[in-house]
């Protein structure tokens, strides 16, 4: 049985868990981030909190899908064993929580042009790991940035807690799921596939000449033939999010495009 909960007690908090924390809106994306969870054995728990401090467009923030019964129904479906939907009172008692600053990183590619984003993100996964307690996170790959700074944060702070991260989850066109997907025309969803498909094409054009820059610079000539409104097309070493160098073992094309205006973003990681 599916137990909702609002707030953490203590049988709860002491429970040996696997946790996956959302804001709602879910898709096959976080439905996979699930039935990853469920492999671990141990209480699911999955929290639906739409955290307003990690949107620096209020705008944004207001217009963001939110479906709870519809959430619910899904997480019932799928047998987990905790809903945890806090309130924003909850969450940002006075005194109880800490504000996590993503540091550097945190102020690159989505934290350059949403900032503060990465900070709000980190506030509230820390909050959220207080009060949960987990022995287990999952985040999916399709937030590479996200997951990152998160594992960074994990490691400074010491928290017990293994991060896994889970595959993104494409459409049959490549598009990757996003609950902003929803906010698309239909046309929007079509162009919507051109940023995978560039993805693909960049790294197909790195295996073949192995200059990442070159890649990189043909990919952004492809957008603006496309008249796709980019707002960055880079490639990171996916252990440090720094340039690539001699020792990185694997690459990340990371990129972040405006269709009907909003923001969708995606990666493509290459082994070296
Ligand atoms: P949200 O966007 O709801 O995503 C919740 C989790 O689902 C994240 O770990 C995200 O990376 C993962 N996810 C989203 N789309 C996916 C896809 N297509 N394939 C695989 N995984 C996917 O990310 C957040 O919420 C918030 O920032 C949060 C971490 C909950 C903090 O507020």
């Amino acid at each position: 049985m599916t137990q909702i909960l609002e707030k953490i007690d203590t049988s709860i908090y002491s429970l040996e868990k696997v946790f996956v924390p959302t804001m709602g809106a879910l898709h096959e994306g976080h439905v996979a981030l699930i039935k990853d969870a469920k492999e671990f054995d141990i209480p699911l728990l999955c929290s639906i909190f739409v955290n307003p401090t990690q949107f620096n467009d209020k705008n944004d923030f207001k217009n963001y899908p939110k479906n709870l019964n519809n959430d619910i129904e899904i997480l019932k479906e799928l047998e987990v064993d905790f809903i945890f939907t806090p309130n924003e009172n909850y969450i940002y008692q006075e005194n109880q929580f800490e504000n996590i600053s993503s540091g550097y990183i945190g102020t690159l590619f989505e934290g350059k042009s949403r900032p503060g984003h990465f900070d709000g993100v980190l506030t509230v996964v820390k909050r959220l790991f207080e009060l949960v307690n987990p022995k287990v996170a999952i985040f999916g790959a399709k937030d590479a940035q996200q997951l990152f700074l998160i594992k960074e944060m994990v490691k400074k702070y010491s928290l017990p807690i293994s991060i896994v991260e889970s595959t993104t989850v494409r459409e049959k066109s490549g598009l990757a799921l996003s609950s902003r997907n929803q906010l698309l025309t239909r046309n929007g969803k079509k162009e919507a596939q051109k940023i995978y498909q560039n993805l693909i094409f960049v790294s197909n054009l790195y295996s073949k000449i192995k200059d990442v820059n070159f890649a990189i610079q043909q990919g952004i000539e492809r957008y603006k033939k496309l008249n796709l409104k980019y707002d960055y097309l880079v490639v990171v070493d996916k252990d440090t999010f720094e340039y690539p160098g001699v020792d990185t073992k694997e690459l990340l094309f990371l990129t972040a495009v405006y269709i009907d205006n909003i923001r969708l973003i995606d990666n493509l990681s290459v082994k070296l």
